[in-house]
């Protein structure tokens, strides 16, 4: 298929102030589009100026959420160079909700070429200062008018970019967590590990409840037994208990994170034991009382990694540590994995893709 880059007539606004962006809020110029109709496929990819869509109120997204996204980042290294993470394993992962979700496959290596024409056209927008980089965010939403319920017949596929800072206001600081006793965010057989809009919608009631006692987000717990830990509202979560790196195993409810994967294969080569299985809540709360857990963090491409410093679940609350350092584990992984990403550590898995 051809990709067409259609004129920009306006620039946006530059960026002000590196150091002050907020997480989703400003995008770039332009954005990568195509179109999805059954017996014709794929066609008209475009780059086009960032714009809004016209969907017809019908359009089946709008009432039966069949979408999928991603999130992965780009990154300004130390010489210019700008450089993608993993954006191939987010590709396939698309994919694979595609197919979940009834909706048609994209070609993997066209969406990453497709990408890296568009991040090198908007390449001013990858910024510059300590810690930020280019949120990029593909997704495809079905965009047939139709209120039936079935798989759509045609879908919008498209990506948009966004200069970010830091996911949490704090940074890098430590988190407090609300563990849920009574929502849940996905059972076996559900969605749970695609990345679909309603798995986060379905989510928001009970963050609204954290964020209301001052807590930063929720852990869920299985939804069967509600006694495992699953994930975290926009991460993964890991714990270091023992000396050892623990993190919930991929059954089909929680994402196949690639920061996940990525942390874990660090993890390893820094000589940590990895266990992926599920930790019990009063695992949670024996180890912080008894010095077992040392450490927990979170991983996702928007955090990166994000100590947690508190868990709190029902009338209980635990600190690790003093609640508000971050662990000397948490903080080599951090810098082991950012360093490669910006390139101020050599890249010895082929996980950085530069433009
Ligand atoms: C990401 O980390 O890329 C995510 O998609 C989390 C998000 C919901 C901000």
């Amino acid at each position: 298929m051809d990709l067409k880059i259609l004129p920009l007539e306006n620039l946006k606004p530059r960026i002000e102030d590196e150091t002050k962006l907020d997480f989703g809020k400003q995008f770039t110029d332009r954005m990568f589009v195509m179109n999805y109709r059954t017996g014709q496929g794929w066609h008209d990819a475009r780059i086009q100026p960032y714009q809004s869509f016209s969907l017809d109120p019908a359009a089946m997204v709008l009432h039966y959420a069949q979408e999928i996204f991603e999130g992965l980042k780009a990154f300004r290294r130390p010489d210019g160079q700008i450089a993608l993470f993993r954006p191939l394993d987010n590709f396939r992962r698309f994919n694979h909700g595609a197919r979940r979700m009834c909706m048609p496959e994209i070609d993997e290596a066209f969406m990453l070429q497709s990408l890296k024409e568009l991040i090198r056209l908007d390449a001013d927008w990858v910024p510059r200062a300590e810690g930020t980089s280019l949120y990029i965010r593909p997704a495809m939403i079905a965009s047939e008018p139709m209120l039936g319920v079935r798989p759509a017949d045609e879908y919008l596929c498209y990506i948009i970019a966004c200069p970010v800072g830091a996911y949490y206001k704090g940074g890098l600081a430590p988190v407090k967590i609300w563990i849920s006793d009574h929502y849940v965010r996905a059972a076996h057989g559900g969605t749970g590990e695609v990345k679909t809009g309603g798995n986060y919608a379905a989510s928001l009631f009970a963050a609204r409840e954290a964020a209301s006692k001052g807590y930063d987000q929720v852990l869920w717990l299985d939804a069967k037994d509600k006694k495992y830990v699953e994930e975290v509202g926009s991460m993964n979560i890991c714990f270091l208990y023992d000396g050892k790196l623990v993190t919930s195993p991929l059954k089909g409810t929680i994402l196949d994170g690639i920061t996940r994967r990525s942390v874990l294969t660090l993890a390893r080569e820094m000589g940590l034991t990895v266990e992926e299985r599920a930790m019990t809540i009063e695992e949670i709360f024996a180890g912080a009382e008894s010095g077992r857990m040392t450490e927990a963090f979170g991983t996702g491409t928007a955090v990166v990694i994000s100590p947690v410093g508190q868990f709190t679940y029902q009338d209980r609350t635990v600190k690790l540590g003093d609640g508000q350092t971050t662990g000397e584990v948490t903080q080599k992984l951090y810098d082991t994995l950012s360093g490669i990403q910006y390139g101020r550590l050599p890249d010895t898995h082929g996980w950085v893709e530069l433009l």
